[in-house]
């Protein structure tokens, strides 16, 4: 049953100019913002862009409970886009270890080093020259011009794209292109003219608090009378099914060689998996047919890895594996134990990309936050 309402956001024709076109659904939301959305967000408390730029990028794929200790820490060592562009890679990716995605952490120092060598460090308020930058993409660029320029763009990131498929019942895979077209066409259409600021904060915290993705809160939804797919009673049909792949499964050895001097690390290349990085050596296990490799694959794995260390016979102690989960395929570590005395080669090896790190050190290294746990974990380790 559709009403001359719905027909309005008919997708079949040209967009209305927007001053021509009442935005009910972007006045709900406005209204609804302003007494229930989020005020207090750190990133809120004044629109340098700087600011608003790391947020956004941090908040790519993270929740805001998340994000805030990691952002305070790193505006606090890093409190311009002039000093993040200084600082070394591997501070940047230190006060990021523990958000994941660490191409989002090396996009970002890129994008600060090309700010201020094209832009004299000051970002560019058009959301078309944001979205030329390392890291940003169209959804984050809108977001930046919005709320740091006060520019009128749509905002599409995961959240809002479940929010308008259900209002405006836009089905079908949301990763399909088609359907992405579709969303980014309502995005454009339902912008207001005015209070744009409000209008951007109140689609994230409509997302993030009511129209949540297992039971959304539609008593308290400003757009429940608006909403197609609450209308036909469909609320669990919009967004549509993500056609979803089988994850597939690798498994590793990780081999902990602890020595006088702390613990043995080696920098990971900077594509790829932790890039960057610095983690334990691995090296690949074959995948048998089920997700279960024997124990002797594990010790042979750990031996030749520690051979090539210059560890040949060093008596090996397997730890418990874990299993980590990345966008497209699941890691099974599988973590070996090498203690070694002050006496061998190793000991004495430093290099730009091998070196012993002290406990002391390990607390501010740039590591992946499994090996982080792993290494707080270890048997005899009181860190
Ligand atoms: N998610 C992405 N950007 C956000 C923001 N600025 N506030 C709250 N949640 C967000």
């Amino acid at each position: 049953m559709r009403n001359t309402r719905i027909a309005r956001w008919d997708n079949s024709k040209p967009p209305p100019h927007p001053d021509t076109v009442a935005h009910e659904f972007a006045d709900r939301l406005i209204a609804w913002q302003a007494r229930h959305g989020r005020h207090d967000l750190p990133w809120q408390r004044d629109a340098d862009p700087y600011r608003v730029w790391l947020s956004e990028v941090m908040l790519q794929q993270t929740q805001v409970a998340t994000v805030i200790p990691y952002y305070e820490r790193f505006v606090a060592r890093l409190p311009d886009v002039a000093a993040l562009a200084a600082a070394a890679e591997d501070e940047v990716l230190a006060l990021w270890s523990g958000l994941g995605y660490y191409s989002r952490a090396r996009n970002l120092h890129r994008c600060a080093r090309q700010v201020v060598a094209a832009y004299g460090g000051r970002f560019p308020p058009d959301p078309e020259d944001l979205a030329a930058l390392p890291g940003i993409g169209r959804s984050t660029a809108a977001a930046i011009a919005v709320f740091a320029f006060g520019r009128r763009a749509a905002i599409l990131d995961g959240n809002v794209r479940r929010v308008l498929a259900r209002v405006f019942a836009v089905g079908g895979d949301p990763s399909s292109a088609a359907v992405q077209r579709r969303l980014w066409d309502v995005a454009e259409r339902e912008l207001p003219v005015q209070g744009l600021r409000a209008y951007t904060q109140g689609l994230m915290d409509l997302g993030a608090t009511v129209c949540t993705r297992g039971r959304p809160a539609c008593e308290r939804c400003p757009a429940a009378g608006l909403c197609e797919a609450r209308a036909s009673g469909r609320i669990g049909e919009f967004p549509g099914r993500r056609q979803r792949r089988a994850s597939p499964l690798k498994s590793t050895v990780l081999l902990v060689v602890r020595g006088p001097a702390g613990i043995h690390l080696v920098k990971r290349p900077a594509a790829g998996i932790w890039g960057g990085l610095w983690s334990l050596p691995e090296a690949p296990l074959a995948a048998g047919d089920d997700d279960t490799i024997p124990p002797v694959a594990v010790r042979e794995a750990a031996a030749t890895l520690a051979a090539g260390l210059g560890l040949a016979g060093a008596r090996l102690q397997p730890l418990a594996p874990f299993d980590h989960v990345f966008t497209h395929f699941r890691l099974r570590a599988h973590p070996v134990l090498v203690e070694v005395p002050g006496t061998t080669a190793l000991a004495a090896a430093e290099s730009e990309t091998a070196r012993w790190w002290s406990p002391g050190l390990l607390a501010d290294a740039p590591l992946p936050a499994p090996i982080r746990s792993l290494l707080a974990a270890l048997p005899g380790e009181h860190a």
